[in-house]
């Protein structure tokens, strides 16, 4: 099989499988299988697969059929123009969590080696993103979960302003020995828990303890509300559900909703007043 039949032939799977995406799709299993570019590969006309290739690729494509998201079968991910290695222990970073990134940059501008904290942190996608785009920054990442948290400490290999503690945000914060922060963020989980089963497919071969929020999708938040005063010198930035916002603002009266480029209410912002 050439290179170009194997991308038409995964394309073709892949949309008759419903998969929306299948050309991009069948081209970024083309490029992990063969560790060639997206743009040689396209280029590329009798080149032939070996035969492990050609099998690995087969494999591939029926694990995307199989409901695998593609992050996980890849292996890495994209956010804020970085790559970021993914599985399955950890939620896929979502191109909507790029707003905290942008609010952090514009909030930090100005301020020399602020002090960042990330809660729920997974792969490490918004602290990590902010270490890097701020050297001067100091950033201090929290996971709980071991999967989570190992997926995070290979992301954050060779970041040396990123410091990645591992702990549980809803038990004693001060056993976690946070420093004082400029800005605290964090992307917690947020859905109902009586709305995960019926999330899509894909959603749920991420990790539940990602996802659920609680019975009324708040218990993170809570949780946040209490740990603000101990450790915020200045905002506090929380990514929500779109429905969420309401319910935000009357926990954390003062504070501004940031919507996404549809309208949708994605981030809540609180002390932006503080410093
Ligand atoms: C919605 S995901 C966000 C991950 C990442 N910040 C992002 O934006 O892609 C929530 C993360 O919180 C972690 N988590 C869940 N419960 C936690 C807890 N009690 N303490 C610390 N982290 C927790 C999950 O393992 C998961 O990685």
């Amino acid at each position: 099989m050439t290179k170009a039949q194997a991308r038409k032939y995964g394309q073709e799977a892949l949309a008759s499988s419903g998969i929306s995406n299948a050309p991009s799709e069948s081209l970024w299993l083309l490029e992990s299988v063969t560790g060639e570019t997206a743009s040689k590969l396209l280029a590329s006309q009798g080149d032939e697969l070996t035969a492990e290739q050609e099998k690995n690729f087969r494999d591939k494509i029926a694990e995307r059929i199989s409901g695998r998201p593609i992050q996980y079968i890849t292996g890495k991910w994209e956010f804020y123009g970085r790559e970021f290695y993914t599985a399955e222990g950890a939620l896929i970073p979502r191109p909507e969590t790029e707003l905290l990134v942008d609010f952090a940059l514009e909030y930090l501008k100005g301020r020399e080696n602020p002090v960042i904290i990330d809660l729920c942190a997974g792969t490490g996608c918004i602290g990590l993103t902010l270490a890097s785009l701020i050297p001067g920054s100091k950033v201090y990442l929290v996971e709980k979960y071991d999967e989570a948290f190992e997926i995070l400490a290979k992301n954050a290999r060779g970041v040396k302003n990123a410091v990645i503690i591992k702990g549980d945000i809803l038990e004693d914060i001060a056993s976690l020995g946070l420093p004082e922060c400029d800005l605290l963020l964090s992307n917690p989980p947020y859905i109902k828990s009586s709305e995960i089963p019926a999330l899509q497919t894909e959603v749920l071969r991420e990790p539940v303890t990602a996802l659920d929020g609680g019975e009324d999708g708040l218990t993170f938040y809570r949780a946040l509300k209490k740990i603000i005063p101990s450790l915020c010198r200045g905002a506090a930035a929380f990514e929500c559900g779109e429905d969420q916002g309401g319910d935000l603002m009357n926990m954390f009266p003062g504070s501004r909703l940031l919507r996404d480029c549809y309208g949708n209410v994605r981030v809540l912002v609180e002390g932006e007043d503080r410093c």
